[in-house]
C-alpha cells in the first residue's frame, strides 16, 4: 500500500492545548507507564473522596495460568460518581448556572436545556423516587429509553443511591431487552412511552410491555415499570429556529401541521397496568431535590452494558465506580483537549457505550456543555448534522464513520450551507475509517483547520485506548495513531509472540488502565475465557492490528474478519477502504469466502453512490483498485451489487450475515440486531445474477 500523507497538528490547536507536543505526549505517557500509581493518583486528587485512594493504588492478575482474573483499582476508597459529576461542580467549582445539555428533538425546533444546578435538582429527586420504590445499593436497574435528558437524570440517579444501571438501547427488540432484564436480574424498568426516529413513531411502551410479558412467561415479572411522557409533553421550549412552518411542529397540544403531519405524530394510546406502571412526572410531583448519595467503594459496579459476543448470546460488561470515573474524565479532557467554553456534540446514543463515556460521564466530570440529539443525522434534510453545529456553535464533534460515508453520499453542497466556523475538533469511533472518509471529513467538515482525532476503543475498554492527542500527535488517515496514558499495547502472532517494529496480528494490552471492565455479569469465567484465555498474561481485544515503520497502530479489523488467502492474512477492513476509493462506490464490505484451492478468497459487496450503474466494466475496474492498492493476492473473487447492507442499529456491517448469504446460506442465525431485514432478500436476489 502507498505510504500515506502524515496531517501534524494545527498551530493553532496546538498553542492552546493541554498537551501541545509529541514530546509533551511522550513524557506524560512514559510516566504514565512507569509511575501508574503517581500519575492516577495525581489525577484522583481532582475528585471527592469520602476516603481518598490509598497504596497500593491498583493490583490485577492478567495470566490465567496463575489464578483467578482480576482487576483493582483504588478498592477501599469512597465516593459517588453522581456526586462528583454534579454536586462538585455545582457546590465547588459554582457552575450551576452552566449548561449541561442543550437538547435538540428529532424536530427542528424542539428544543430544551438543562443547567448543571437543574440537573443536580432533578436527579436528586429521581433518586428519591428510586429509594422510596424500594431501589437499594447493588440492584440491577433497567433503562430502556430514547435519547432524552431524562435517561440522563435515571442513570444518574442509579448512580447517586448506589444501583447498577443496565442501559439497553432503545432500538433493540423486547426479545433483547426481556434476555438483558433477566440476565442482569433487573428489579425495575425505566422506559418512556415512545419517540419519533425521522418520520418513524416508536411505541416504546408497547415493546416495553411485550420484554415485560416475555420476563413473566419466564417466571421473571417485574414488579415495576417507570414511565416518562415523552410524546405529548408539554415542557419544551420552541426555541423559533426552525426553518419549516410552523416552527415547531412537535406533538404538543397546539400542533397546527396539516393533516398528514398529525397523522404522523398521532400520540398512540400508552397501554397501562396500573399494577406494575407508573408515570414518571407523578412519582417526581412530590419528591423532594435533596439527596444524601450512597457512598460507594471505588469497585463497587457502577453499570451493566451489553456487548456481542462472538457466540450469539450478549455479555454483560460490567464496569466500576472509580477507575472508570477517572479514566473517562481524563480521556475526555486530553483527547477532545477540552476547555471551559467548549459546546461538545457526541452523536452517539447514550444506549451504547460511547455514550455512557463520553455524553455522561466523561462530558459532566469536567463541566462541560455538550448537544444531547434525539433525531437522525438526515431528517429532516441531509443538512440537519451541520445545522445544529451552526445553531450551538459546536466546537468539538464526535461521531462515527458509517455516518460520514453516509453524509458523503450526498457531497459537498449540504455541508457547505452552513458556515462550521465553530468547529475546532473532529473525531471519530466505533470501526476503522477508510482514509477516503477520513479526507473527507477533514477537508470538507473541517476545512483542514481541525484535527481528526481517530479513538479505538471497545465496551470492555470504558475509554480511549488508542487515540491521537489533537494538539500533539501527527495523524495518519486510518490510524488511531498511539497509546492513551497508562495503555500498554503489544502485537502478538499466532504462537503468542511479542513482535517488534513493523507487524501486524492481535493487538493486545500488557497491563489494566483504571477504566478496563471487571468481570461479564453472573460469568466471570466467561470474562476470563474470552478475553485472557489465548494468549496468557494479556488482554486481548480481539482486534488485528498493524504497525508501521513510525509506530502507528492501524486497527485492521476483527480478527474474524481476518482472511488467510493462500497462506496471506489479509484484513476485510483493508479491501473495503480500496473498494470504496472507487468513485461509484459508496460503501463496501468484503467478508471471506471458502476456496477450493487458495483456501480463502474475498467475497465483497459493494452499494453504490446515487445515479452510478453496476457493470462488469465497473467489477473489473474494482478488482484492479484492489489489486493496486494491496497487491495482487487481495484481488477479490466475488463482488456482487449491495443496494443495502445488513447493520446493527449501531451502525456495524454484519458480516456473519454477509459471509451467510455469500454461500447462499439462509440458516442466518439470530438476526434481531439487524437494523432493516429487508436488506436480506435483495441481497440473496442478487447473488446468483452478479457473481463473477
Ligand atoms: C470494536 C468495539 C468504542 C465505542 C464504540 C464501539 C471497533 C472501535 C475503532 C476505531 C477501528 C474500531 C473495534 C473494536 N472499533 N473504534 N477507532 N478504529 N476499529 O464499541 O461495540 O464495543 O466495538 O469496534 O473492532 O473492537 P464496541
Amino acid at each position: 500500500m502507498s505510504t500515506p500523507d502524515v496531517f501534524p497538528p494545527a498551530a493553532e490547536v496546538a498553542a492552546s492545548a493541554h498537551i501541545s507536543s509529541f514530546q509533551k505526549y511522550e513524557e506524560m505517557y512514559g510516566r504514565s507507564v512507569r509511575e501508574p500509581s503517581e500519575f492516577w493518583g495525581e489525577i484522583a486528587n481532582d475528585f471527592y473522596w469520602r476516603v481518598p485512594p490509598a497504596q497500593p493504588f491498583f493490583k490485577y492478575n492478567f495470566d490465567v495460568t496463575k489464578g483467578k482474573i482480576y482487576i483493582e483499582w483504588m478498592k477501599g476508597a469512597v465516593t459517588n460518581i453522581c456526586y462528583n459529576v454534579l454536586d462538585r461542580n455545582v457546590n465547588d467549582k459554582k457552575q450551576g448556572d452552566k449548561v449541561a445539555f442543550y437538547w435538540e428533538g428529532n424536530e427542528p425546533g424542539d428544543a430544551t436545556s438543562i443547567t448543571y444546578a437543574e440537573l443536580l435538582k432533578k436527579v436528586c429527586q429521581f433518586a428519591n423516587v428510586l429509594r422510596s420504590q424500594g431501589v437499594k445499593k447493588g440492584d440491577r436497574v433497567s433503562i430502556y429509553m430514547p435519547m432524552v435528558i431524562e435517561l440522563v437524570v435515571a442513570m444518574l440517579a442509579c448512580a447517586r443511591i448506589g444501583a447498577v444501571h443496565s442501559i439497553v438501547f432503545a432500538g433493540f427488540s423486547a426479545e433483547s431487552l426481556c434476555d438483558r432484564i433477566l440476565d442482569s436480574h433487573c428489579s425495575l424498568l425505566i422506559t418512556a412511552d415512545g419517540f419519533l426516529r425521522g418520520d418513524k413513531l416508536i411505541n416504546l411502551k408497547q415493546i416495553a410491555d411485550e420484554a415485560l410479558k416475555k420476563c413473566s412467561e419466564k417466571n421473571y415479572p417485574l414488579k415495576k415499570c417507570m414511565v416518562l411522557k415523552h410524546l405529548g409533553r408539554d415542557d419544551l421550549i420552541c426555541d423559533g429556529t426552525s426553518k419549516s412552518s410552523p416552527p415547531c411542529k412537535r406533538l404538543c397540544q397546539n400542533i397546527q401541521g396539516n393533516k398528514q403531519d398529525k397523522a404522523k405524530r398521532a400520540v398512540p394510546q400508552t397501554t397501562w397496568n396500573p399494577s406494575v406502571d407508573l408515570w414518571w412526572h407523578e412519582l417526581v410531583k412530590n419528591a423532594s431535590t435533596e439527596c444524601e448519595p450512597e457512598w460507594c467503594d471505588a469497585e463497587d459496579q457502577l453499570f451493566i452494558l451489553y456487548t456481542s459476543g462472538s457466540t450469539g448470546k450478549p455479555k454483560g460488561v460490567v464496569h466500576t465506580v472509580g477507575g472508570y470515573m477517572i479514566f473517562t474524565a481524563t480521556t475526555f479532557k486530553y483527547v477532545f483537549d477540552y476547555h471551559h467554553d467548549d459546546i461538545y456534540w457526541c452523536t452517539a446514543d447514550i444506549g451504547w457505550i460511547t455514550g455512557h463515556s463520553y455524553l455522561a460521564y466523561g462530558p459532566l466530570a469536567n463541566g462541560a456543555t455538550s448537544v444531547l440529539f434525539e433525531g437522525l443525522p438526515i431528517y429532516p434534510d441531509i443538512s440537519r448534522m451541520w445545522q445544529i453545529i451552526d445553531k450551538y456553535s459546536v466546537s468539538k464533534f464526535y461521531t462515527a464513520p458509517t455516518a460520514i460515508r453516509l453524509l458523503m453520499k450526498y457531497g459537498e453542497e449540504p455541508v457547505k450551507r452552513y458556515s462550521r466556523k465553530s468547529l475546532k475538533i473532529l473525531g471519530t469511533v466505533g470501526e476503522p475509517i477508510n482514509p477516503e472518509a477520513w479526507l473527507w471529513y477533514y477537508n470538507v467538515v473541517g476545512e483542514k483547520r481541525c484535527p481528526i482525532v481517530d479513538t479505538f476503543w471497545q465496551t470492555e475498554t470504558g475509554g480511549h485506548v488508542l487515540t491521537p492527542l489533537p494538539g500533539a500527535t501527527a495523524t495518519k488517515p486510518g490510524s488511531a495513531t498511539f497509546p492513551f496514558f497508562g495503555v500498554v499495547p503489544a502485537i502478538l502472532n499466532e504462537s503468542g509472540e511479542e513482535l517488534e517494529g513493523e507487524a501486524e496480528g492481535y493487538l493486545v494490552f500488557k497491563q489494566p488502565w483504571p477504566a478496563l471492565m471487571r468481570t461479564v455479569y453472573g460469568n466471570h469465567e466467561r470474562f476470563e475465557t474470552t478475553y485472557f484465555k489465548k494468549f496468557p498474561g494479556y488482554y486481548v481485544t480481539g482486534d488485528g492490528c498493524r504497525r508501521d515503520k513510525d509506530g502507528y497502530y492501524w486497527i485492521t479489523g476483527r480478527i474474524d474478519d481476518m482472511l488467510n488467502v493462500s497462506g496471506h492474512l489479509l484484513s476485510t477492513a483493508e479491501v473495503e477502504s480500496a473498494l470504496v476509493e472507487h468513485s461509484s462506490v459508496a460503501e463496501a464490505a468484503a467478508v471471506s469466502h471458502p476456496h477450493p484451492v487458495k483456501g480463502e478468497c474475498l467475497y465483497c459487496f459493494v452499494t453504490l453512490r446515487d445515479g452510478h450503474e453496476f457493470t462488469s466494466s465497473l467489477t473489473d475496474q474494482l478488482k484492479k483498485l484492489v489489486r493496486e492498492k494491496i497487491g495482487p493476492i487481495a484481488t477479490p473473487d466475488y463482488i456482487q451489487n449491495a443496494p443495502g447492507l445488513p447493520k446493527t442499529r449501531s451502525g456495524k456491517i454484519m458480516r456473519r450475515v454477509l459471509r451467510k448469504i455469500a454461500k447462499n446460506d439462509r440458516e442466518l442465525g439470530d438476526t434481531s440486531t439487524l437494523a432493516d431485514t429487508t436488506v436480506i432478500n435483495q441481497l440473496f436476489e442478487n447473488r446468483c445474477k452478479t457473481i463473477h
